[in-house]
C-alpha cells in the first residue's frame, strides 16, 4: 500500500470498560473511579479523543452501562469520537470481540486499551499506531524491573526465566483489523479460552504474525488494587491541572 493510501486507512480504539474490579473491592468500579475529581475512564478517552489521528472511538462497558456512561461520561466530556457504546461480556476476549464487531467489515487499525490505564499519552498512542501500519500486530511493553520467578502449586520457587526476555504487556494493542478479526475468527473455533490479552489471541490463534513490542511508559500503569489509585493521582497530576 503506498503513503497516501495508508494514511487514508481509518484508525479505531477499542476502550475497554466492562470489567468487574473485584480486585479493587470496592463499591464503585475501578473505571469510574475518580481521581483529581473525574472518572478513571475519562482519562483514556480523553487522550484518544484528543489525539488527531484516532478517527473513532468503539466504548465497551458493563451490560446495563450503556446509558450512564452516554450520559454521565461521553456527553459531558464531549467525546464526539464515540460512535458507539457496546456491552461487554464476561471475559475481556468477549469484550474484545464486541467492540471488533463494532466496527463491522471495515478495514484500517485498531487501538484497544484498558480503559483502567488512565495515564495513556499521545506519544504512546502514536508508538501504537506507527507499530500496527509497520508489523500489522504490536504491543506496548516494558520491561520488567523485578525478578520473576515460576512457582509450584504450593509456592515454592521452581525456576528463574531470564530477566532481559521478560517484558511486562500494557496497552494499547494495536493491530491491523484484518489479522485481528481473523486471530478472533480461528479462536472462536476453541472451547475455553484462557487468554488475557490480544497479543496472545494472535500468538495463539495467528502464529503466522508475529507481535511486535513497542515501548509503553512504566507511568502507564493498569489501576488494579487499591494502592494505584495514589499512583494514578500521582502521574495525572500534571493533567488534572490543565483540566
Ligand atoms: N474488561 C472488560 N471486560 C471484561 C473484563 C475486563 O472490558 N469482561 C476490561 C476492564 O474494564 C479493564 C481491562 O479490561 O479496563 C483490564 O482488565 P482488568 O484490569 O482485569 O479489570 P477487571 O477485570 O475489571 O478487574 P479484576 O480482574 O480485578 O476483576
Ligand atoms: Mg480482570
Amino acid at each position: 500500500m503506498d503513503a497516501t493510501n495508508e494514511r487514508k486507512q481509518k484508525i479505531y480504539a477499542v476502550v475497554l470498560a466492562a470489567g468487574k474490579g473485584t480486585r479493587m473491592k470496592s463499591s464503585v468500579q475501578k473505571q469510574y473511579m475518580p481521581v483529581h475529581g473525574r472518572p478513571i475512564l475519562y482519562y483514556s478517552l480523553s487522550a484518544m479523543q484528543t489525539h488527531s489521528q484516532i478517527d473513532e472511538i468503539i466504548l465497551v462497558v458493563g451490560a446495563g452501562e450503556e446509558e450512564y456512561c452516554r450520559s454521565r461520561i461521553v456527553m459531558p466530556y464531549g467525546f464526539t469520537k464515540v460512535s458507539r457504546i457496546v456491552a461487554g461480556g464476561a471475559e475481556r476476549y468477549e469484550s474484545v470481540k464486541n467492540g471488533l464487531d463494532a466496527i463491522g467489515a471495515e478495514t484500517g487499525y485498531v487501538l484497544i486499551h484498558d480503559g483502567a490505564r488512565p495515564c495513556l499519552t499521545a506519544e504512546i498512542i502514536d508508538r501504537a499506531i506507527d507499530g500496527a501500519r509497520g508489523y500489522s500486530a504490536c504491543v506496548a511493553a516494558m520491561p520488567v524491573k523485578d525478578t520473576i520467578k515460576i512457582a509450584d502449586g504450593a509456592h515454592f520457587t521452581k525456576e528463574t526465566p531470564d530477566r532481559s526476555t521478560l517484558w511486562q504487556m500494557q496497552t494499547p494493542q494495536s493491530f491491523s483489523l484484518a489479522v485481528i478479526r481473523e486471530a478472533y475468527r480461528r479462536a472462536a473455533a476453541h472451547k475455553e479460552l484462557k487468554v488475557t490479552d490480544d497479543a496472545q489471541m494472535v500468538e495463539l490463534y495467528y502464529p503466522e504474525v508475529r507481535v511486535k513490542l513497542v515501548e509503553g511508559a512504566y507511568t502507564n500503569i493498569k489501576v488494579t488494587t487499591p494502592e494505584d489509585i495514589m499512583l494514578a493521582e500521582a502521574f495525572l497530576k500534571d493533567r488534572a491541572e490543565q483540566i
